[in-house]
């Protein structure tokens, strides 16, 4: 299973303290944010991860994380994504990498307590159509939020008003090879993005999409509660269980 991690956009929920840097290079505690991303995928025993960015200090990335060696990775490609075209846009770019494997895919500001090695483990045996990670939080109108019924998730929202759960669609997603061409037949949302949201529901459409309740704290660190939230969490439990 390959990896993909994106950090690209213009972080402008972070203004001002995205003006001349990338939101993925700031501090959580006493790392880089980037690097926790990595380090899960690293736990899930993935070692070849393409790095997707974008907007400010794109080269630091390069002189940060070299060629992953730190993190015990096999290899670590990068990709460069123009413009705010979106998630799924910014996974378009790791067709070539990914290369008919399945794939990992992480979003640079989500930071985890525990391992996704379980459901790492598990998409491996499912092999095809894709994973999806839920969890419980106070706030869902900020995220994707599942609809269910019974065990069955039956459609994703993207920050829907009137949320129908009290789930968040974390942004950690395991897909087959397929994804690549769901990318392909997307067409801009409202905020003139393609959204990972519409690939998910083109998954469950196919009835082919799985999901599992992510155990330890998760959050993401993209606006300055969660930065904050993301920082204190890390300092009095840690991340990643292992390694960081
Ligand atoms: C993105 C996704 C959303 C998901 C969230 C997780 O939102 O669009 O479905 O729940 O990541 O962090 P963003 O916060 O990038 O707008």
């Amino acid at each position: 299973m390959r990896g993909v991690v994106l950090a690209g956009g213009l972080g402008s929920r972070l203004l001002p303290l995205t003006k001349v840097t990338n939101k993925h290079l700031l501090p959580i505690y006493d790392r880089p944010m980037i690097y926790y991303p990595i380090q899960a995928l690293a736990n899930a025993g993935v070692d070849e991860i393409m790095l997707v960015t974008g907007g400010n200090s794109a080269g630091d990335f390069l002189r940060l994380l070299g060629n992953g060696k730190d993190f015990g990775l096999k290899r670590l490609n990068y990709s460069y994504q123009e413009g705010e075209g979106g998630i799924a846009d910014a996974l378009r770019l790791a067709e070539h990498f990914v290369d008919g494997e399945s794939v990992c895919v992480i979003l640079g500001d989500n930071i985890i307590e525990g391992n996704i090695a379980p459901a790492a483990d598990a998409f491996r045996k499912q092999q095809q159509g894709a994973k999806i990670l839920l969890k419980e939080v106070k706030n869902p109108q900020r995220f994707g939020v599942p609809i269910l019924e019974g065990n069955r998730v039956v459609k994703i929202e993207e920050k829907p008003a009137n949320p129908r759960s009290s789930y968040a669609v974390t942004g950690m997603y395991f897909y087959d090879a397929n994804v690549f061409d769901i990318i392909k037949t997307l067409k801009p949302s409202g905020r003139g993005e393609l959204e990972i949201t519409d690939v998910n529901n083109a998954y469950i459409a196919d009835g082919t999409l799985t999901w599992d309740i992510l155990e330890g704290w998760w959050t993401d660190a993209g606006t300055i509660e969660s930065l904050h939230l993301a920082s204190q969490l890390v300092a009095k439990t840690g991340a990643n269980k292992m390694g960081v």
